[in-house]
């Protein structure tokens, strides 16, 4: 066991085969009043493999055994053993059938793992370990086998029974209950089972696949929310299309359901042919879910559909392959929303969450590679860096490769893989062996933890007209990995003339025109490299790392006449977007200098001109422009500060927001004017587009006095949800008189919607400052608060503790008081949440010796605690390691 954890740890290279083959399983769930049976019989043929016991050892939590039944013949309790982890069963036949009867009891269970009741419907998880907590079974990917499931239950209060694949049998027996029979033809790991049984309403349309395979597609929600499926069938529909035309690839079954439920530990689950979804992802009227919603939800119902192929017909061997469906996923679900909607938008959309999420954890105690090597709790591991990092490892694959080549080794993988538990090596196996290339430098990516730094220096030679870059790429040490190697990384870049006009790029030896493109890729293999460019008429303003080619942090020292001119000129969006950041967060962390030294703040004349020109630009994109007038956020901000100074950051950017007001007042009046046409709602993308911008801007009219009226009208007359919240976050954030009569009226109008109150919540959870603890407090004691459903935790505490830096914060110790009173709670009910909500404090080490102090007691005073579950225990270990 690890210091300081609870409970065991689980290592990657400690693999081994299970030792049975599991032909097939059949499932009885007979749905009581207080406790559910349920009835399993495995049909079970011993495999020789080595390191493996004769016994068969099954997994099982929380489960009242009933009967064991080998071959027919029921065993004495004397002839196995049963703890509260297993069920051993010595001395089996090589082939027989096993029946086996337990007892839970759903409605108690309140960690929303295995079957469990939400509202008056029952639903299972079972990602990653919690079919255990059903029946006891080889709970492991790597055991695939088919199903056959039979639901039992009372007719009118389940009239709805669900599970994978078709509906081959039905009927009803006496005491007014029915049953329900489902085959899924498709061998699958237990992790993908799924059960919905309940008095659902649904709605219903059809795909046909490019070989006229006819699907029925159903979305299943509570009877009140049948008017907010559309959007999530909409977006299947484009998904199951998009999937087919990209990827080649089809879906296989007759039947595909998704199911909102509203008491869910993650964003949604993609069960085979019945995906189950927190209802956030699901339920969108123009009323009640922002433009930034609707675009979720088309997200997350193509993430989950793309797994059908990259993760379920090709599954993980053991739970340390996560990111091999993850990230692949992700990757997927990035590219479709990037093909639906705006590329450039969708690109700095995950490149900020990347550096805003996944950078600080990859550089505090919980850093793993993509593919960790070790771990005490594997829910613990769905984390940033497998999802988001292994996403952008799967696209250098496809940078390295490009698109021809990345389908030929997506084409291979499927053709080798199909049906089979597998390792992240074979699917690098089949990227290099279908593209004939050697990828094994490239797999160090996922060996390795920490983000690379790129320090780029350049020298340009006026005589010889060669202009060189020197790039040296150094990982700092992470806790897990103190040592580190260089690893493979693809620059794309680009040279601008002083006119902004691209400069040809050719190097050393290569021929004049054969060469000369606007764009270059180089892959860096070593820890120092140099290119030099020859023919190179003036000293150019390098582009590098266009598009994000690599999940890096880049230096060079740019000036703010270079920054402005790529943010002007560059070909490329995602540089000019990040020209933008450097600039604002140049003049911002200067700020916070001059504040810490008691100095007056000021701003660049540079940086406000170019924020100028920003505004006024009417050729590109509304949404890019607006993108780029979001200032860094506190988080990203703080990352860039060895200690972090949180009251420095926060009146630094509030300073520049307010400068850039003043400063540009006329002309972001006069756009926001523009924008705000009256025009009814509409779904389109480009009326998507100006909103977005006009409420950026709003965020700016704020920021003065004369600014505030514009929020008030525009609470007055939206007919949208993007707008009516846009509206009143700008009114609760500068503080304004109308705030809380605002957000009251907007309390009363939606206190029956569970989804609009959590934006209610957010939006207070958000409000800067020490008052804000105690705020949250007050709000926890709310009728529609409840810490045992995880949306109104993430939507109090979760925006809280990572999403406002001066409130979480505070210097009495009131935030991180308040948190950790709830992780203490969480961890009895729910402990996946507890995990996530104790992963706040992570970054203690970060900040001063007073806050970091308070912090440390607190995670101090939680790992004390009786009963910590392994899930808050191994983030608490890693946490207080030193
Ligand atoms: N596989 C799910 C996804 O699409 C993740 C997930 C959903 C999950 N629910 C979970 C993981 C519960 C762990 C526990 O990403
Ligand atoms: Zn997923």
């Amino acid at each position: 066991m690890k210091k300081g954890a609870t409970g065991p740890t689980t290592y990657r290279s400690e693999y081994i085969a299970f030792g049975w083959r599991l032909e097939r399983v059949r499932l009885r769930f007979d749905i009581g009043e207080d406790a559910t049976l349920v009835h399993s019989e495995l049909l079970l043929h011993r495999q020789h493999v080595e390191g493996t016991t004769q016994d068969l050892v099954l997994h099982g939590q929380e489960l009242e055994l009933l009967e064991v039944v080998v071959d027919g013949q029921a065993l004495s309790q004397e002839a196995y053993r049963c703890d509260a982890d297993q069920l051993v069963i010595p001395a089996l036949p090589d082939r027989c059938t096993l029946n086996l009867s337990v007892r839970i009891k759903p409605q108690e269970n309140s960690a929303l793992e295995g079957l469990y009741a939400c509202g008056n419907f029952m639903l299972t998880q079972c990602e990653a370990e919690g079919f255990r907590k059903i029946t006891y079974f080889p709970d492991r990917p790597d055991v695939m086998t088919t199903y056959e499931v039979t639901i039992e239950a009372d007719r009118n209060r389940y009239p709805v029974l669900l599970s994978n694949g078709n509906r081959v049998d039905s009927g009803e027996t006496e005491d007014n209950r029915h049953w329900v029979t489902w085959h899924d033809p498709f061998p699958k790991p237990c992790y993908l089972f799924a059960l919905v049984a309940g008095d659902l309403a649904h709605i219903e349309d059809e795909f046909v696949t490019a070989s006229t395979r006819r699907v029925t597609l159903r979305v299943y929600v509570e009877h009140r929310n049948i008017d907010r499926c559309r959007h999530a069938m909409d977006s299947l529909i484009k998904s199951m299309r998009w999937d087919e035309e990209r990827f080649g690839l089809e879906y296989d079954l007759d039947v595909y359901n998704v199911v909102a439920t509203d008491d869910f530990n993650m964003g949604a689950m993609e069960n085979k042919s019945l995906n189950i979804f927190n209802s956030k992802y699901v339920l969108a009227r123009p009323d009640t879910a922002t433009d930034a919603d609707y675009q979720a939800i088309e997200g997350v119902i193509g993430h989950e559909y793309f797994h059908n192929w990259t993760g379920n017909r090709v599954t993980c061997r053991d739970w340390f392959q996560l990111t091999l469906k993850e990230g692949l996923t992700v990757f997927r679900d990035q590219e479709f929303s990037a093909d639906m909607q705006s590329r450039a938008v969708q690109r700095i959309q995950d490149v900020r969450v990347l550096r805003n999420r996944q950078f600080p954890e990859d550089a505090g105690p919980m850093s793993h590679p993509i593919r960790p090597d070790e771990y005490v709790e594997v829910n613990n591991f769905y984390t940033m860096t497998v999802y988001q990092k292994g996403a952008t490892i799967i696209r250098m694959f496809h940078t390295i490769l490009g698109e021809e080549g990345f389908q030929k080794g997506m084409k291979l993988y499927f053709e080798r893989h199909d049906g089979q538990a597998v390792t992240c090596d074979d699917f690098i196996a089949a990227m290099a062996d279908a593209n004939d290339t050697n990828l094994a430098a490239f797999g160090r990516w996922y060996q390795q933890s920490g983000t690379p730094q790129l320090t780029v220096t350049s020298r340009y030679d006026a005589d010889l007209r060669e202009y060189t870059l020197s790039i040296r790429q150094h990982t700092p040490p992470t806790q897990d990995q103190p040592d580190k190697v260089p690893l493979v990384i693809p620059l794309r870049m680009g040279l601008l003339g002083s006119d902004g006009a691209a400069l040809p790029l050719q190097l050393a030896g290569e021929a004049a025109d054969a060469s000369v493109s606007a764009d270059r890729l180089f892959l860096l293999h070593e820890e120092k490299e140099s290119i030099t460019f020859v023919n190179v008429d003036e000293a150019p303003v390098p582009s590098l790392l266009r598009e994000f080619s690599a999940p890096v942090k880049l230096s060079y020292d740019y000036s703010d006449a270079d920054l402005a001119l790529l943010m002007a000129r560059d070909s490329d969006t995602f540089v000019r977007w990040e020209a933008a950041q450097l600039l604002a967060q140049k003049g911002i962390l200067d700020q916070v200098a001059q504040l810490a030294s008691g100095k007056k703040m000021q701003m660049p004349e540079a940086i406000v001109q170019a924020f100028s020109k920003l505004v006024a630009d009417g050729e590109t994109d509304p949404a890019l422009i607006a993108e780029a007038l979001i200032l860094p956020s506190e988080e990203y901000l703080a990352e860039q500060m060895d200690t972090v100074d949180v009251d420095g950051i926060f009146a630094a950017r509030e300073f520049t927001k307010s400068l850039f007001a003043q400063r540009l007042w006329p002309a972001l009046v006069q756009r926001y004017a523009v924008l705000n046409d009256g025009i009814p709602y509409a779904k389109t993308a480009e009326a998507v587009s100006r909103r977005r911008l006009k409420n950026v801007l709003l965020a700016y009219l704020v920021t003065q006095p004369d600014g505030q009226q514009y929020a008030e009208q525009q609470l007055r007359a939206s007919d949208n949800m993007t707008d009516t919240l846009a509206a009143l976050r700008s009114l609760v954030m500068c503080g304004s008189a109308v705030k809380d009569e605002a957000l009251s009226e907007f309390e009363d109008r939606w206190s029956d919607d569970p989804l609009v109150t959590d934006k209610w919540f957010s939006l207070q959870a958000m409000v800067p400052g020490p008052g804000t603890a105690a705020q949250v407090k007050r709000l926890m004691g709310h009728a529609a608060f409840s810490i045992r459903n995880p949306n109104k935790v993430r939507a109090l505490l979760g925006v809280f503790s990572m999403s406002n830096p001066t409130g979480f914060h505070t210097r009495s110790g009131d935030g991180y008081a308040l948190v950790a009173d709830q992780v203490i709670e969480l961890n009895a009910i729910n402990p996946q949440m507890a995990a996530r909500t104790v992963s706040a404090f992570n970054q203690w080490r970060r900040y001063d010796d007073n806050r970091s102090t308070l912090m440390r007691e607190q995670l101090q005073r939680i790992a004390d605690i009786d009963g910590l579950s392994p899930d808050v225990g191994e983030i608490v270990a890693n946490a207080l390691e030193t």
